[in-house]
């Protein structure tokens, strides 16, 4: 498998939705040169791409115009009864109408934002696919680390695409009682493939996580193959989106059987900052401070982002602190698994070192003056520490 492919993949898909024949052209020259290279499969992906796009740059302008989501199926509506699970009474999933999915966007890097528009765009223009007997993709794996946004995602796109989703969280699913579980994901399939939906399976390893009790192998291997045949079910009834955290405990042919693959990763700095502002407002906070905190939160979760805002938040306006540095030496010791704990130990060991970290960090880049109002002083009044520190080392 070649290590961009997705993303090339995805780049292509986007600039195939609105086709013009310099792309086409340049697509059709990656094609054939995957292809003499033995990238085979790869090749294919392109060239099935292709062809769909190249019908509809053939249709008649006037055919093609963005249009929405006609699915077949019933319409849900919160009349609609959800199947439960016939020993616990538990229904097997909760309906989510468009007016409750999230408006905002999620943030992420710009890659990963166009491979996602990529997909709602598919989606959007689903009738003119089918005109054209073509099929957007048709499921959509999304994994990564925990707290990176994945739910959030799975519920914006539902939104984009205008749809209702029906969400179940596997380990709901799945019963004590041998053979309920297989019939519980069947039923829950059969309810989803009737109506006009997007479904949504939320913590899809917890089937895997069935593999590791030596009792269960027989059963589990009825649950994989339910559920394998309850995906293939669902093509061309509707849109599928998986969402894990552990996809390396994710049976392979399952794997295999989500047209798309997108993983989320922990935030880059850049995209930290972006949270923290998003997270953090109606508090306004200058560059240095919002740099500072994304510092604090290096390789932390954009749901540990929310949650320092909501800790600031409590700390500014209900507690009145007034001084940032104090706030977050709070925070890394009430949290310590946000913190790196190198920046940790030294924040809450001592200023004159943890002002030298900041200063020597390649990232984030401060100025003097930066820390300077950081940690409340002038910048002369810094400039004076630093020397005494830089004397004191020399004794
Ligand atoms: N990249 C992001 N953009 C916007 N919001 C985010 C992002 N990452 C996390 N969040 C916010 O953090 C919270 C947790 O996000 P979400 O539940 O989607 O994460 P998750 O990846 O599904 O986590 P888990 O793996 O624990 O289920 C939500 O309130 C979400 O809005
Ligand atoms: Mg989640």
């Amino acid at each position: 498998m070649l290590k961009y492919f997705n993303i090339i993949q995805a780049l292509s898909r986007s600039a195939l939705t609105t086709p013009n024949e310099a792309i086409m052209h340049q697509i059709k020259r990656l094609k054939e040169s995957l292809e003499k290279d033995g990238f085979i499969k790869e090749a294919k992906s392109l060239e099935a791409m292709l062809s769909t796009s190249e019908s509809s740059f053939n249709m008649a302008p006037s055919k093609i115009q963005k249009s929405f989501v006609v699915l077949k199926g019933e319409e849900l509506t919160i009349k609609t009864s959800i199947p439960v699970d016939k020993e616990t009474s538990t229904p097997l999933a909760e309906v989510f109408f468009p007016d409750n999915l999230p408006e905002a966007a999620p943030v992420f890097d710009e890659n990963i934002q166009l491979a996602i528009q990529s997909i709602v765009n598919e989606w959007s223009k689903f009738d003119q696919l089918m005109e054209i007997n073509a099929t957007p993709a048709s499921s959509c794996l999304i994994y990564g680390a925990p707290g990176t946004g994945k739910t959030h995602l799975a519920k914006w796109i539902a939104k984009q695409i205008g749809l209702p989703v029906v969400l179940a969280r596997l380990e709901g699913l799945m019963s004590s009682y041998l053979g309920t579980t297989s019939r519980n994901i069947g039923n829950l399939f059969t309810f989803s493939n009737r109506y006009k939906c997007i479904l949504l399976l939320d913590e899809f390893d917890a089937i895997a996580k069935l593999r590791n009790d030596p009792q269960e192998v027989g059963e589990v291997k009825r649950v994989v193959n339910t559920l394998l045949q309850s995906l293939d079910s669902r093509h061309e009834k509707g849109f599928t989106i998986g969402v894990t955290n552990h996809e390396s405990l994710l049976d392979p042919a399952i794997w295999r059987r989500f047209d798309i693959q997108v993983e989320i990763p922990k935030p880059s700095p850049e995209v930290m900052i972006q949270l923290l502002k998003k997270f953090i407002t109606p508090l306004e906070f200058n560059e240095s401070e919002i740099k500072f905190l994304a510092w604090c939160l290096d390789g932390s979760s954009g749901a540990d982002a929310e949650m320092l805002s909501k800790w600031l938040k409590r700390a500014f306006v209900l507690e009145k602190e007034s001084n940032i540095v104090d706030v977050m030496k709070q925070f890394a010791l009430l949290n310590s698994g946000r913190v790196n704990v190198a920046k940790r130990n030294i924040m809450l060991h001592s200023d004159e070192d943890f002002i030298a970290m900041l200063l020597n960090d390649k990232t984030y880049l401060f100025k003097q003056k930066d820390i300077a109002s950081l940690f409340g002083m002038t910048p002369s009044s810094l400039s004076k520490q630093l020397s005494k520190f830089k004397d004191s080392e020399k004794i």
